[in-house]
């Protein structure tokens, strides 16, 4: 290995774990030189009510993009992930629960995770929700938000979970999206002690979705709400009125398992198109292979089911697999910075898998409030989300892991359904700040601009060739968008949208995204998103919103505001322009930075010169690089004399 800080695999651990690195090379040359036979193999590990005779049919264009994987076979997702356990596993523990407050948590075998699915399975279906319709899913972390999506799974009713910290506005535009005509919240959500105004939240948005006929509400703490008799129905009232007998519903494998919407470079959020048995296949065979994961094994990921993480790897891989998840109601500092591996001593936690947003914020505390815990149940760690700096990654193997743990720096997106490059515990050598190598079946790629497929040690842009089975199928509603975006760049590849570099060992160093997407603590956010929610407010006459360097979140929201003539700019009206942001869209867009810009970079024919910004954005002002194409140059004089902070 070329680089000076390189982990081997320790011996003991490559015994032991599914796959040691001859064993990996000899299955990913398999998995590329013959990908039929491969997912063949790997597709029965599954339950299938009818097998799948045809494994792949794949195009990328041009013209017709289409994904379709073990197409004639039928299963259902809910079934795998439960009713296959039952006969050996009925009182292990499926899920454990853990409060945002330390004194509450509780234990979920899979005979009563069956009952409670098949429960609200059935209060969804007095309610007329049947196969194919669309339930959005607005909840806090509790167990029911899981056995809401097993559900949905279950009838074949397809879900959308939007993010329970997003605004009303936010919420809405997702349940328009996706035409959906049943919402599922609570009466309030619970993190860091404070109080999440759901179901309040979920009225608004509701006043501009009049499809939308049923609202099951969980009570979770008690609050006051208010109700709409027609259309309010407590998921308790209806659960206990319910049959706990529900059969799960045979799907065909390219039926839509849900949607899930997520940021873009341009324009308002796309609804992902997730679909049932590849999905299934490659969310279950990445979470034993990438965790390490064995029979018995106590696993958490501390994602929120919000996000694609939380679906592949708190509900969907875990459950198929008939592990023990954990789900955290909670944040990671409350009520102290120790909390995180305070559960994991409480529960024995093995697999823990994270964010490096947490991982910096928690090592900002110093070593105490890891220190007083004891950690030795843990024996992998993982990442996700956005590149880990080494310095993170060190203090997460040294403090965290004490040394003894191997540490998965995953790469994936929204879009891939699963981990695609990965180091796998028993078998990759480690890097610091390095994804590594990819997974069984996935091709990176690296071009640069002009579409040049690069070889050997270098950087460009990450694209992947050929398909896998956890690929989303389409946008929903919007083909050729998915087209669009992810199929047109680089014909014939999958274009990421990230950039990448390749070392001399062949090991892939994610750089960040190369198109205007940016990634605050991991979550991601459009610019433009951020850009309408300003430009909605009427003092606002234009704004360009980029990412900067930020300490904790990985990039911060740098905005800049152009306000309407005769508007004076003022800290007053910064501080509401700030809360205005949050307000439409939710606390994850906040912009942390709002300068203040009498005059935009743009070229003659009127483009923001969003380069420039970016420079000017993370303080580096001696490589603008050139701007004499601009209408006026002498705007960039003056967003450098303002810069904030500087
Ligand atoms: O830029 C990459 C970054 O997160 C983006 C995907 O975001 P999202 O769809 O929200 O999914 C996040 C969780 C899978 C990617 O395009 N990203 C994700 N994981 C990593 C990462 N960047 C570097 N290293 C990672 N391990």
């Amino acid at each position: 290995m070329s680089d000076a800080t390189v982990f081997p695999v320790p011996e003991e651990l490559a015994a032991k774990a599914w796959v040691d690195e001859p064993r990996y090379l000899e299955m990913y040359q398999k998995s590329v030189d013959n990908p039929e036979e491969f997912w063949t193999e790997h597709g029965k590990s599954i339950h299938w009510f009818k097998p799948f005779t045809k494994v792949k049919d794949v195009s990328y264009g041009p013209g017709d993009v289409h994904i379709r994987w073990y197409e004639d076979g039928t299963t259902n997702v809910c079934y795998n992930a439960i009713d296959r356990h039952l006969s050996t596993k009925k009182d292990d523990t499926a899920i454990i629960w853990e409060g945002d407050d330390p004194s509450e948590h509780e234990y979920i075998t899979y005979g009563q995770l069956h009952n409670n699915v098949c429960r609200f399975a059935n209060a969804m279906k007095a309610r007329g929700v049947k196969k194919g319709d669309r339930v959005t899913i607005y909840m806090p972390m509790i167990p029911e938000a899981t056995y809401a999506m097993l559900a949905c799974a279950r009838i074949g009713a397809v879900h959308s979970v939007v993010f329970g910290g997003f605004s009303p506005d936010a919420l809405a535009g997702r349940i328009l999206g996706c035409e959906s005509n049943c919402l599922i919240t609570a009466d309030e959500g619970l993190r860091g002690g404070r109080k999440v105004p759901l179901k309040a939240n979920a009225d608004k948005a509701l006043e501009s979705c009049p499809n939308v006929d049923t609202v099951f509400v969980v009570k979770r703490t008690g609050g006051d709400i208010t109700w709409n008799n027609e259309r309010d129905v407590w998921w308790d009232e209806a659960c206990s009125n319910a049959d706990s007998d529900c059969p799960a519903e045979e799907m065909n494998a390219e039926d839509p398992l849900f949607i899930l919407f997520t940021s873009g470079s341009t324009g308002q959020p796309k609804g992902v198109v997730h679909t049932t048995g590849g999905y299934l296949v490659y969310a279950a065979m990445t979470h034993k292979y990438v965790f390490d994961y064995h029979d018995g094994d106590i696993y958490w990921c501390t994602a929120d089911v919000g996000w694609i993480t939380g679906h592949s790897y708190i509900v969907y891989g875990p459950l198929t697999n008939g592990a023990t998840t954990l789900v955290f109601e909670g944040v990671p500092n409350y009520p102290t910075a120790s909390r995180f591996w305070e559960v994991c001593d409480k529960h024995k936690v093995n697999i823990f898998y994270t964010a490096p947003t947490a991982i910096r914020a928690l090592m900002r505390e110093g070593l105490a409030p890891v220190k007083r815990t004891s950690r030795s149940t843990i024996r992998l760690l993982g990442t996700v989300g956005e590149p880990i700096n080494p310095e993170a990654w060190n203090w997460y193997h040294e403090v965290v892991g004490e040394g003894r743990c191997q540490i998965v720096d995953t790469w994936w997106q929204t879009e891939t359904g699963g981990i695609l490059i990965t180091p796998l515990p028993g078998a990759t050598p480690l890097k610091p700040g390095s994804a590594t190598r990819p997974f069984f079946g996935i091709q990176p790629l690296l071009v640069d601009n002009d579409g040049k497929t690069l070889e050997g040690a270098t950087e460009g842009n990450l694209c992947i060739a050929d398909s896998w089975p956890g690929q989303m199928r389409t946008l929903y509603g919007d083909h050729e968008r998915f087209i669009q975006t992810y199929f047109s760049t680089y014909k014939g590849l999958y274009f990421t949208g990230d950039g990448c570099r390749r070392d001399e060992d062949g090991y892939y160093w994610i750089t960040g995204r190369v198109d205007d997407v940016i990634n605050v603590s991991g979550h991601r956010m459009g610019t433009a998103e951020v850009e309408s929610a300003l430009v909605a407010h009427p003092k606002v006459a234009e704004s360009a919103v980029v990412g900067y360097p930020h300490d904790i979140k990985g990039q911060g929201i740098y905005a800049y505001v152009t306000l309407n003539a005769g508007e004076e700019p003022s800290d007053d009206l910064r501080k509401e322009l700030i809360t205005w942001v949050r307000k439409e869209i939710g606390p994850i867009a906040t912009p942390d930075m709002l300068q203040w810009a009498p005059g935009l970079p743009k070229t003659r024919s009127g483009k923001i010169m969003r380069r420039i910004l970016r420079k000017i954005a993370e303080n580096d002002f001696g490589s603008l690089g050139d701007t004499s194409t601009l209408a006026d140059p002498s705007v960039v004089d003056d967003l450098i004399d303002k810069r904030m902070n500087k």
